[in-house]
């Protein structure tokens, strides 16, 4: 189910199956995202949207079919006809690439946020501390938090943590943000002031997929919207459609249950 094909694609899914225990978990997944495209995903729990998205992300190796992000090929490389599982170290430097933001926050508790934020950048991507700081602190200016650089994250509302842990992840200048609900732990008050961030995000043209429960959010900020049932995807389209006018039966019924019980 390959999207229009307008723009590059950064994001290629392509028959991805995936066993979690005995669980079989994708059943055959299609999904693409062309460059600076925003992708939402959405459906029922279980449905393995976080799956998805840790196969995409090299956390999950796929059993089945292939994954690609900017045309290199995730988690696996080819030699002669066959596919051989990358190492960790080789897997790990794609995933330095590929950020992702997780629904706990996920801050390293024992730094501050400056130092979370700089971390990876020093440490994987062997950046210099003063450099790597200047662009902590405009990112920091970007997600509204220049004053919080020297706070820890037990300090800090959940909304404030989010912010700090899209700028964590924005600091490594990666070519795709993955979100997997990143609103859901947050009071209703808060959920606000990260949805901005990430429309700020959007707008300067990051290629996204967001796991997300939030319909109206998804209308506004999705170019495609994905909905996932029972392993597979069950309807994708551009967002707008898909969402007011499902045609699947699966995807009807979960957007009709979500726009009932919004959580
Ligand atoms: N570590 C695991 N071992 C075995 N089964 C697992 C594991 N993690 C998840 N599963 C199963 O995989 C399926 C998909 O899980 P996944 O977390 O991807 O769903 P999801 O769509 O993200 O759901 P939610 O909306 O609740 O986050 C579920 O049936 C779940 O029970
Ligand atoms: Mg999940």
């Amino acid at each position: 189910m390959l999207l229009s094909r307008s723009g590059p694609l950064m994001v290629r899914v392509v028959d991805v199956w995936k066993y979690r225990g005995d669980n079989l978990v994708l059943k055959g997944v299609d999904l693409a995202a062309e460059q600076g495209q925003v992708v939402c995903l959405l459906g029922p729990s279980g449905a393995g949207k976080s799956t998805l998205l840790r196969c995409i992300n090299a956390l999950e190796a796929a059993d089945r079919g292939l994954i690609s992000v900017d045309g290199v090929t995730i988690g696996s490389k080819k030699r002669g006809d066959a596919y051989y599982r990358m190492t960790e170290r080789e897997v790990s430097r794609q995933r330095a690439d590929i950020g992702m933001v997780f629904q706990n926050f996920n801050l390293f508790p024992h730094m501050s946020v400056m130092d979370n934020i700089t971390d990876a950048p020093i440490r994987v991507r062997g950046e210099k501390p003063s450099v790597a700081r200047e662009r902590a602190r405009d990112l920091l200016d970007r997600v509204g938090l220049s004053e919080k650089a020297d706070s820890f994250p037990r300090h800090l509302s959940g909304g404030q943590q989010q912010r700090i842990a899209i700028a964590r992840a924005l600091a490594m200048n990666p070519k795709l943000m993955l979100f997997d609900e990143p609103t859901s732990a947050l009071d209703p008050h808060l959920v606000g002031e990260v949805l901005e961030v990430i429309k700020s995000l959007a707008a300067t043209g990051m290629t996204m997929i967001i796991v997300t429960h939030e319909v109206q959010f998804a209308r506004e900020i999705g170019d495609v919207a994905a909905v996932m049932s029972d392993g597979v995807i069950a309807e994708c389209g551009p967002a707008k459609e898909v969402l007011n006018r499902p045609t699947d039966p699966r995807a009807r019924a979960f957007l009709a249950r979500a726009l009932r019980d919004p959580d």
